[in-house]
């Protein structure tokens, strides 16, 4: 049985959706990754073959002021799971993220760079990453840029805001990879599947700025909004960000034979499943 924690968020709830009757979803109300006895009482009751965690504090912002709160929850939480995934031998997938980059390295990053985050919650997840392998089975899968149907993402803000405004002004000195939940669901589901351990890259294919995205945003939806340049120095956020962190996916396809679609479709099919839910939501 797969135990998936963090269930109620973004990335867990379609994860669950794949996985059907073969996995089981906890999250903050029967579980605390913080707490010890939490975990081990948790997964000593599931007795899980495979523990796929995506509970966070993904606030990126929000780990700035509060470092404690990041480390305990995206570090020292992981190195819990990973302890009780040793008691029963299963397999931790732990989901971390390209803010363990700088951002400098100017072309796509492989699995081996040298990580070197620029933020708490980078640092925080880097710390989840080493504390991960103390499960002697554990597969740490890196993502970026995620938006899914089940959480506060940058499409929804993008939808909203567009609504609201004939202008918006968005950042176009950060290059990434959008990716779908949907899309790194099937990743994670494929690594597994095929038996694979280690560190992955996992992101749909391709690469644009957050100002590039937006527009696509908008001309997937048809609605008539001007998406003007900033730079990362004008927004001026609490935490730094990574200026060029497309993650390389080679290794992904070549051991899972899963290739993630370019990030253009994968956002056509989210805008049009999107449209879909709130039809029969009858919104
Ligand atoms: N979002 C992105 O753009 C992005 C990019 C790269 C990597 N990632 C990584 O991808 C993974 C999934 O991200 P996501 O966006 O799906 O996250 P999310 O929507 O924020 O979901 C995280 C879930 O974990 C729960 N949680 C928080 N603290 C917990 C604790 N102490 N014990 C148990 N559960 C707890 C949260 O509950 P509450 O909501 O009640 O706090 C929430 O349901 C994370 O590892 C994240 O770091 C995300």
């Amino acid at each position: 049985m797969i135990l998936v924690i963090g269930a109620n968020g973004m990335l867990g709830r379609d994860l669950l959706g794949l996985l059907g009757e073969r996995a089981h979803g906890v999250d903050i109300d029967e579980i605390d990754i913080t707490s010890m006895e939490s975990v081990f009482k948790v997964v000593s009751e599931f007795k899980p073959t495979v523990v796929i965690n995506c509970a966070a504090f993904t606030d990126v912002d929000g780990c700035e002021e509060n470092v404690d709160k990041a480390m305990e929850v995206n570090g020292e939480g992981v190195g819990y799971l990973a302890m009780a995934c040793r008691e029963v031998g299963a397999l931790l997938v732990q989901v971390s993220t390209d803010y363990v980059f700088d951002g400098t390295k100017g072309t796509p990053y492989q699995e081996y760079d040298a990580p070197h985050p620029i933020s708490v919650y980078g640092e925080s997840k880097l710390a989840g990453e080493m504390n991960a392998a103390f499960a002697p089975e554990h597969l740490i899968v890196r993502t970026q840029w995620l938006y899914g149907l089940n959480g506060n993402n940058f499409v929804e803000t993008m939808l909203r805001l567009g609504t609201e405004k004939k202008q918006l002004s968005v950042v176009d000195d950060q290059i990434g990879s959008p990716t779908w939940t949907v899309d790194l669901s099937k990743a994670i589901i494929a690594l597994v599947d095929k038996g694979c351990r280690g560190i992955y890259h996992a992101a749909n294919s391709g690469f644009c700025s957050w100002n590039e995205f937006a527009k696509a945003i908008f001309e997937e939806t048809s609605l008539a909004v001007s998406v003007v340049p900033m730079t990362t120095e004008e927004l001026n956020r609490p935490a730094r960000r990574p200026l060029y962190s497309t993650l390389d996916c080679s290794n992904l396809t070549a051991d899972s034979g899963f290739e993630p679609q370019p990030w253009r479709n994968a956002l056509r099919e989210y805008i049009r499943l999107r449209a879909d839910k709130k039809i029969s939501e009858g919104k």
